[in-house]
């Protein structure tokens, strides 16, 4: 009798099942070759100790599976057609290429937990899901909810001077897909698209995933320097901008360059996707206009919950221009066609009932005395190694190390520190100017976020410090830049 190089797992309770698992296995890695006879049931049940009717089972299903073949008066063989042998799975996911990121000081993305909100936000997701009709729990409007599209353009109106028709509203799971959307409806593969230098890294990333090509545009302490993206890329089909809060710079587009932008995007028929990530967290005075509020019909605006609510919400929206709306919204049926439709219902409730304004309220109040604390501990611990302004808007500051200070040096200060930051140069296109620390205040305690603080300014002042200090060269270059700080 031929005796199977073949094992039963335990872990499968029905005997079955756990021969058919077993032949299967051995079969498909190439253990038991094409055309050998199988033994038959009575002596493969007693050779694996289990009941006969087991290993019937077991046969009938490899047959029908197509792995053996039962010939009358033949017995029972394994096919003589077979896949290739399949390798050993691998033991393991392979390893991705980003490193997870730590919820460490001063990680920029995450917001403050707000018990009260969540719970508010809980209890309207239940009622949404348990009580969805037909129409909800179907595939519906590829622009997303009516709600929550009717929500957002009432709020765009009241506090953006953003005034849109709800029907060229489309909601989206986040800035990058409402890019990555408008960039597939819009722009022929190859374009060329302004892209702020410095800017965010994301989009960089998002542009040239959808196969078109970078044109950096310098930001001075005016914002987007729209002469030189004129003289560099003038062809270019479209911009990127954060005109109200310069990622990471924090400048405002000024108003002659809005002008400006505006004149160009018209003239050359270029798409303006205006980034308005942040704009909810203004600490001094009312919120700024938004550019697509002085009014262009070439203004693409983005504007996220991933700030007001938080980042894993996974909900932002895009208001379109009235004669792309057809086009954009016919591309949607190629990506996601929307977020969860429960969700978008549950924020539009926590929109029309007044919840999230006093939620950005309360958490405005909390970001201004986080920011205040990280600055405080700052320019008390680092002294002239750091320089950087109170940012007036958005949950992350700018800190310039001095002139001549690298790259690896910055990593070391960020080391020693055990802080979560991002650095300038990574924001960069073209490297220029001081190396810089993005500090991101918004997810952390304002007593965590002063340690950390300290620990970060007193690292860049040993390190940083030292390091220009010992080379001549650098002492000669330690001054600071007036931009890109605001
Ligand atoms: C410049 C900028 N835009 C947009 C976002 C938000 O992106 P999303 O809506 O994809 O979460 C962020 C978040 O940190 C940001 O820094």
């Amino acid at each position: 009798m031929l005796d199977l190089p073949i094992h039963l797992d335990g872990a499968i309770r029905n005997q079955g099942r756990q021969v058919h698992a077993a032949l299967r296995a051995a079969i498909v890695d190439g253990l038991l070759a094409p055309g050998l006879t199988l033994p038959s049931s009575r002596d493969l049940a007693a050779q694996l100790g289990v009941r006969r009717n087991a290993i019937v089972a077991a046969y009938e299903h490899l047959a029908s599976d197509g792995l053996i073949e039962a010939r009358h008066g033949a017995g029972t063989t394994v096919a003589e057609r077979l896949p290739e042998p399949t390798p050993p799975a691998p033991a393991a996911a392979p390893r991705l290429a980003h490193a997870p990121v730590r919820a460490r000081p001063f990680l920029l993305g995450q917001t403050g937990t707000d018990a009260r909100l969540l719970r508010r936000l809980g209890g309207l997701v239940r009622r949404r899901i348990a009580g969805a009709t037909a129409d909800e729990l179907g595939y519906g409007d590829p622009r997303g909810s009516a709600h929550l599209r009717a929500q957002v353009a009432a709020y765009l109106a009241a506090n953006r001077g953003v005034r849109c028709d709800p029907e060229c509203i489309a909601i989206v799971s986040g800035t990058q897909a409402a890019i990555r959307l408008c960039a597939d409806a819009l722009l022929p593969p190859g374009s060329r698209v302004w892209m702020e230098d410095p800017g965010y890294y994301a989009t960089q990333a998002t542009l040239r995933a959808a196969g078109l090509r970078l044109a950096p545009v310098p930001v001075d302490d005016a914002g987007l320097d729209v002469a030189a993206g004129a003289r560099r890329a003038a062809g270019a089909k479209a911009v990127y901008v954060t005109p109200s809060h310069q990622f990471p710079t924090g400048v405002i587009l000024a108003m002659r360059r809005r002008i400006e932008l505006l004149d160009w995007a018209r003239d050359s028929g270029a798409w303006i996707f205006e980034d308005d990530y942040d704009s909810e967290f203004r600490y001094a005075g009312p919120p700024l206009t938004a550019l697509a509020g002085l009014g262009s019909g070439r203004v693409i605006y983005i504007g996220t919950f991933t700030k007001t609510l938080f980042a894993s919400l996974r909900l932002a929206y895009v208001v379109l221009p009235p004669d792309v709306v057809g086009r954009v919204v016919a591309a949607r049926a190629a990506h996601d066609r929307f977020p969860a439709r429960f969700l978008q219902d549950a924020v539009a409730d926590l929109i029309a009932d007044g919840t999230l304004a006093a939620h950005v309220r309360r958490m405005r109040a909390r970001y201004r005395e986080a920011r205040d604390a990280t600055a405080a501990a700052l320019r008390e611990s680092a002294g002239d190694a750091l320089r950087f302004t109170v940012p007036e808007q958005g949950l992350h500051l700018l800190a310039l190390l001095p002139e001549g200070v690298s790259r690896a040096t910055a990593l070391a200060i960020r080391d020693a520190a055990e802080v979560e930051v991002r650095l300038l140069s990574d924001t960069q296109l073209t490297p220029r100017g001081p190396e810089g620390f993005i500090l991101g205040f918004s997810g952390f305690e304002s007593a965590a976020l002063a340690a950390a603080a300290r620990r970060i300014g007193r690292a860049a002042r040993e390190i940083a410090g030292g390091a220009a200090q010992r080379s001549p060269t650098a002492r000669r270059r330690v001054r600071h830049p007036t931009v890109p700080l605001e």
